[in-house]
């Protein structure tokens, strides 16, 4: 099926709105909450809210990529979640599977490449085979960059990366005195990609939950007040109209950042006369 195809006219006005109102997120990380309140709500079992979400996840997906959002992070199942009750667990490994085999070729024709952190050795054998096999896949594509956090938490990962870096320490590879964020990133799950400037969690919940603690630092935060089986292409451009209102200051005052964007603009102009001055030249 093609995502192209499949658009509305008003869908496609709406992005190209979106698309004008300022610079996109170059990177969106979301906390897909609520599925098991969202099945409750509806006397249904748990399950249903996670099959219900994976439609929210196709339409994310797709939207973002229509959008030209380069890299999306899906927060699908933290480390804790492992202790919840089995028969969750298994049926939620098994939607996994089945969404990843299901998906693998819509996803290649929209030209998405995959991605995965956390410890994915602790995933059951089928589905880490699976997920390895579609990453392989889709390597080639180079739209929107899917990233899916499985058997992830933020302190695993933090914790994993000192580990390592003790050892090149130990190797005599890297001088304690020698460590910097620069230095300290490569060692990360998340090394790829940038770091979110918008992060999304459904359900109304104001928590990281372990969530891309490191690379948080200075994301943008949004909570919907929807469940994410309800949080589909409509929820998330509020969102980003949300985030382009914010002013993102990094520590600095608004002056700064209008000084830069002045210095900016002039430097572009400039650019332009001599670039159309150049064309006359030659
Ligand atoms: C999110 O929905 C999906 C996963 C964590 C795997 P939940 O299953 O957490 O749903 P609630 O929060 O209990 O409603
Ligand atoms: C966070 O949701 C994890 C995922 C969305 C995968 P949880 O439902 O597990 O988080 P808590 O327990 O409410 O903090
Ligand atoms: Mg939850």
């Amino acid at each position: 099926m093609d995502w192209l195809k499949t658009q509305d006219s008003k869908d496609r006005e709406l992005q190209a709105e979106l698309q004008q109102e300022g610079k996109l997120p170059q990177h969106i990380a979301i906390i897909m909450d609520g599925n098991g309140r969202w099945a409750k709500e509806r006397r249904m079992p748990r399950i249903e809210g996670h099959r219900s979400g994976v439609r929210s996840v196709k339409d994310i997906v797709e939207a973002c990529g229509q959008l030209g959002i380069s890299y999306l992070t899906l927060y699908a199942f933290s480390t804790e979640n492992w202790k919840r009750p089995k028969s969750e667990v298994v049926l939620l490994m098994g939607l996994l599977l089945h969404y990843l085999k299901s998906e693998l070729k819509e996803l290649d024709e929209n030209n998405v490449r995959l991605n995965a952190i956390g410890q994915l050795n602790a995933l059951p054998k089928n589905v880490a085979r699976q997920l390895h096999e579609s990453i392989d896949n889709l390597s080639d594509n180079t739209g929107l960059t899917l990233t899916l956090a499985l058997s992830y938490s933020g302190r695993w990962d933090i914790l994993r990366a000192v580990q390592t870096l003790a050892l090149d320490v130990r190797g005599g590879t890297l001088s304690p005195e020698d460590i910097t964020e620069e230095k300290f990133r490569p060692y990360l799950n998340t090394n790829d990609i940038p770091d979110p400037d918008l992060m999304i969690r459904t359900s109304g919940e104001m928590r990281l939950s372990n969530f891309l603690l490191w690379e948080m630092a200075y994301a943008e935060i949004y909570v919907a007040p929807v469940f994410w089986p309800q949080f589909r292409r409509d929820q998330l451009y509020e969102a980003i109209r949300n985030y382009l209102r914010r002013e993102r200051r990094f520590g600095k005052i608004s002056e700064q950042l209008l000084d830069a964007k002045e210095a900016n603009d002039k430097g572009s102009y400039v650019r332009k006369v001599l670039d159309i001055f150049s064309a006359k030249k030659s």
